[in-house]
């Protein structure tokens, strides 16, 4: 096993708001290993893009980590300067956010903002910047004569395409993606997760993709981590048994706001599955077979065999119980409420 080239461990993220603190991040751990690809998945407002800003360093007021750390290719994300955190950003983890039209400059070219990355980053001769600006489009399917073109001039496909270039331009180890194609169609969405995933294995960096839809990148996940409420519903180590499993059908209600969540499981209220207990006890995670489940259904005092943990390595190679006792569970858990596009998810 190669060491984890991320570990997230107790990370806490709140929103200092007037009435109260929002915990929008709630004690969520994984580790994630070279070039593997991990799904976020989880309804709008459950806390992904925070976590994800909590990785990259990216946050800023209200918002504050209030516990955990951030470990990346060994060394803590948290309290780093802006100057060690800029030496990070590109070259080793870059960022794709949802909308390439928020996060390109709009009175710049394509090929001037690439240009301007790199030069951040030391590069300065004409040739090698021109070439490589033009090798990271090709990368992603699109014509090098657009380095020329400004952000306005593409479609919404292409600017997303080229904000995944310009995440390219250091081939960094690391790529975070916040639903990088949910502003496109769904044709579309699918075809650039396809172009995605094979960029991912031919240069090999790991990936965290976020998007609340879970049939969209269940198929390209090494593992899925469900968000509910702001604590990691569900991680799925195999999703090759995943199958028909979870539900992808939308549940009545919405989650619970993050300032006052309910005392016990936060998943009660929409629950068809909920019990006296779920009210007043708040679910660890529980390992069955190699998934982690936030679900009292799997406390050892319900399920014969199964204990809880934090640790997901350690979860791999606990005693393993049945794919099918999985889907019990899970489809009356939180992870079953992941809204597709069709279900009660509002972006
Ligand atoms: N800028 C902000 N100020 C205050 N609260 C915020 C802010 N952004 C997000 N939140 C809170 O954090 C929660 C999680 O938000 P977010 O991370 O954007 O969720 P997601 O990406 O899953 O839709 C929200 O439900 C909201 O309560
Ligand atoms: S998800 Fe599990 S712990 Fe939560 S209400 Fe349903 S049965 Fe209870
Ligand atoms: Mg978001």
């Amino acid at each position: 096993m190669p060491d984890p080239i991320l570990q997230v461990s107790g990370l806490t993220v709140e929103y200092a708001m007037e009435r109260g603190a929002v915990r929008a991040v709630d004690d969520v751990s994984f580790d994630l290993d070279p070039g593997e690809f991990i799904g976020v998945v989880g309804e709008s407002g459950c806390g992904k893009s925070t976590l994800l800003f909590a990785i990259a360093q990216l946050l800023a007021p209200p918002a504050e980590i209030t516990g955990g750390s951030v470990t990346f290719q060994g060394r803590s994300m948290v309290g780093l300067t802006d100057a060690q955190l800029a030496s990070v950003r590109w070259k080793d983890l870059s960022v794709v956010m949802q909308s390439a039209m928020n996060a390109l400059n709009p009175v710049k070219s394509i090929g001037a903002q690439f240009k301007d990355a790199m030069r951040a980053h030391g590069v300065t001769s004409k040739a090698e910047i021109g070439d490589r600006s033009a090798e990271v489009l090709r990368m992603v399917g699109i014509d090098p004569v657009h380095l020329k073109s400004y952000p306005h001039q593409l479609s919404g496909g292409m600017r997303q395409r080229s904000m995944i270039a310009m995440a390219m331009l250091f081939t960094p180890d690391l790529v975070i993606m916040d639903e990088p194609t949910s502003a496109l169609d769904v044709v579309a969405q699918r075809s650039l997760m396809v172009q995605i995933k094979d960029l991912q294995q031919r240069l090999g960096f790991a990936v965290i993709f976020v998007t609340h839809d879970m049939s969209l990148v269940s198929h390209f996940s090494d593992r899925l981590m469900v968000m509910y409420a702001g604590q990691m519903a569900e991680l799925d180590a195999f999703p090759s048994i995943r199958g028909p499993r979870l539900p992808l059908t939308g549940i009545p209600g919405a989650p619970p706001d993050l300032a006052r969540p309910p005392a016990g499981c936060r998943f009660a209220p929409r629950c068809p599955q909920v019990m006296d207990e779920c009210l007043t006890t708040p679910p660890d995670l529980y390992l069955v077979g190699p998934v982690q489940v936030r679900c009292l259904l799997h406390s050892p005092t319900h399920g014969p065999t199964h204990k809880p943990t934090q640790n997901l390595r350690n979860g791999t190679s606990a005693p393993g119980s049945p794919a099918d006792s999985v889907s019990s569970g899970a489809a009356g858990g939180a992870a079953g409420s992941v809204a597709t596009d069709e279900g009660g998810s509002h972006e």
